[in-house]
């Protein structure tokens, strides 16, 4: 597992992550989610091995990353922010060179080569410079070169930044095969991206950690949790008649919909649909919300800087 203590890093007068702690278990995609400048690409940083942190450390299986930094980076595998790659180099020469630095030789290089190739798709690719390559090819040579020694934790800094959405659905099952005995660690600031992958979230800012939860955890956090929006011909006279159902608190118009807050009685779903059949109003469409987390995101994280 990995144990961050207490991480720290300043620039200068700049504290850029502020005595971060947490523990990860295997099996776990956690994402890093916060405003730009919060701290998500130091901390990773950090974790890997390419900064010290100012005060504090991480335990990754047992190695300490400043006394036994060696040890704790052979099992990581990490993509750095914008994937700095040798772009004078074919997609065939960096793999072959990332292998050799991971001390993999022979049919074992050969293999792994093989096997992160064909996970990213490359094989059309690897003949050509890195320099040449479109922003979302070069972003997927950094994951191959991330993953090719089958580490047993991934650090990957928006790993589907660039990528069209074909290889983002592609990159996210990746992760999620990955994830099943291993620790991956993702920052993103697609929303979307944390629900559909991560089993866990810590919500940065201000090189502070704010919020670690799952995101299902967080979206019970959202005021939309359990609030129903509809869409109806005359959205003011549908809001008069429901803002007097005890089970609601309050009703929200936004472009021609109709959102219900709840009160915390009863069953505002019900209670809005027996209503809407007592008066007889006819709905284009009604859905129960799970909560938003844009609006999680948007409330703990300007929390903070007020
Ligand atoms: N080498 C550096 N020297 C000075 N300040 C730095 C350096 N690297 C980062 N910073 C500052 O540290 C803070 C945290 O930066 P960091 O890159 O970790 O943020 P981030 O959460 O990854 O943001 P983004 O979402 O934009 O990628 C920012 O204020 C940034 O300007
Ligand atoms: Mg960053």
């Amino acid at each position: 597992m990995i144990e961050a203590k207490s991480l720290t890093r300043r620039y200068g007068p700049l504290l850029a992550v502020d005595r971060i702690s947490f523990t990860v278990e295997p099996g776990t995609v956690l994402g890093f989610l916060g405003p730009n400048g919060a701290g998500k690409s130091t901390t990773m940083k950090m974790l890997t091995g390419f900064l010290p942190p100012t005060e504090g450390t991480a335990v990754i299986f047992g190695h300490d990353i400043i006394t036994d930094s060696l040890a704790a980076r052979r099992i990581m595998g990490y993509l750095p922010e914008g994937a700095p790659l040798y772009g004078e180099l074919t997609v065939a020469q960096f793999l072959d060179f990332t292998a050799r630095a991971r001390g993999l030789r022979g049919r074992q290089a050969e293999r792994a080569i093989a096997g992160s190739v064909d996970r990213l798709t490359l094989g059309e690719v690897l003949p050509q410079t890195i320099e040449t390559l479109s922003k979302g090819f070069k972003r997927r040579v950094g994951l191959a070169q991330a993953i090719l020694h089958d580490p047993r934790v991934l650090v990957l800094d928006e790993p589907t930044d660039g990528l069209d959405p074909n290889q983002k659905h592609q990159v996210r099952q990746l992760i999620r095969d990955m994830a099943e005995d291993r620790i991956v660690i993702i920052s993103t600031h697609i929303l979307e991206e944390v629900d559909a992958l991560c089993n866990r979230a810590m919500i940065i800012a201000s090189g502070r950690l704010l919020a670690d939860d799952t995101p299902q955890g967080l979206l019970r956090r959202s005021r939309y949790n359990g609030a129903v929006t509809l869409a109806v011909d005359d959205a003011q006279v549908v809001a008069s008649k429901l803002s007097e159902l005890p089970e609601a608190a309050e009703v929200e118009i936004r472009r021609g919909r109709l959102t219900v807050f709840p009160s915390g009685r009863g069953n505002l779903f019900d209670a809005i649909n027996r209503r809407l059949t007592e008066h007889q109003i006819r709905i284009d469409e009604i859905q129960l919300e799970g909560g938003r987390l844009d609006e999680v995101f948007r409330s703990i994280t300007m929390e903070e800087a007020a």
